[in-house]
């Protein structure tokens, strides 16, 4: 069923795991994620990016999604990644989605502050839920530009949650968006100070080419969302690359499989590495 991200990550609470927030462009990879979430028994976030809309526009693709979650049988947040016009963001309320995130990383922290409690205001009257940014995650969610990280200070993810409530709060902790260019250097000190000093269910960005062990760490020091999107997306490349190499003529079709088991892959992976197994 369709749940908000409010409750799915309030869930957590108790034990510990990590809910995967995976960002999907097509309807093969709804169905292939939602596959994997039902065969693992785990709750999820099906989102997509504002940055993604001129590839699968929101009427389309939001729809699917809200409609995918509904008949789930494990509860589904669907939620708005990034989003930066209201517009938008309210597009996406009217569909259904039952969360959205207002991203103001770029901007200075009063009008962060100031922007994210207009969106609360408007997603309040849908009851839906609302992501924040503090601090800036390194790169851009399509990759489109090389956005230097800025990590996140406690004092300010702290002004931040006192002025504004929001139900996740994203941090920037060396995690980066896309493919890390070195080895992630995740800063686990500063994660778990914010953690003591903001009540917020923290979500990391940027999850694909983190390992296991460190998604473990994120979780234990307030770590329940976690963003995967670049490592599906090059899971469906690479399957697609071998059938096409391995096979004279695939037919549409086996393509179209290929897609939805390739998305099915990567989501299941990362939900064990979530520990999100069993947990719906
Ligand atoms: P990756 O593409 O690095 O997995 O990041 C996903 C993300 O943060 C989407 O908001
Ligand atoms: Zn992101
Ligand atoms: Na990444």
């Amino acid at each position: 069923p369709l749940v908000t991200l409010r409750e799915i990550l309030q869930k957590t609470d108790q034990s510990d795991y990590g809910v995967g927030s995976f960002n999907v462009v097509s309807m093969e990879m709804v169905m292939g994620v939602i596959r994997a979430a039902e065969e693992t028994f785990s709750p999820i976030i099906l989102q997509t990016a504002e940055a993604r809309l001129k590839h699968s526009p929101l009427n389309l693709i939001g729809p699917l999604m809200v409609e995918a979650a509904c008949k789930a049988k494990v509860p589904v947040a669907v939620h708005l990644d990034h989003g930066s016009q209201l517009e938008i963001i309210k597009q996406a309320l009217e569909i259904g989605f039952t969360s959205v995130m207002f991203d103001g990383s770029r901007l200075p922290l009063a009008v962060n502050i100031t922007k994210t409690l207009e969106v609360a205001r408007l997603a309040q009257g849908y009851g839906a839920s609302v992501e924040a940014e503090i601090g800036r995650v390194g790169g851009s969610e399509d990759g489109a530009e090389d956005i230097e990280m800025a990590i996140t200070q406690v004092q300010d993810a702290q002004t931040f949650f006192e002025h504004t409530g929001v139900d996740a709060l994203a941090v920037a902790i060396g995690n980066v968006h896309g493919v890390y260019k070195r080895e992630p250097n995740l800063q686990f000190a500063r994660l778990k100070d914010i953690h003591a000093a903001v009540a917020a269910p923290l979500v990391l960005h940027g999850g694909s080419g983190i390992t296991a062990q460190d998604f473990r760490q994120c979780i234990q020091h307030g770590i329940k969302k976690i963003n995967v999107q670049t490592a599906t997306l090059h899971k469906v490349v690479a399957k697609v690359r071998s059938l096409f190499q391995q096979t004279e003529n695939p037919d549409y079709f086996t393509y179209h499989e290929c897609v939805i088991a390739a998305a099915h892959e990567s989501a299941k992976d990362h939900m064990e590495a979530f520990q999100s197994v069993n947990q719906a």
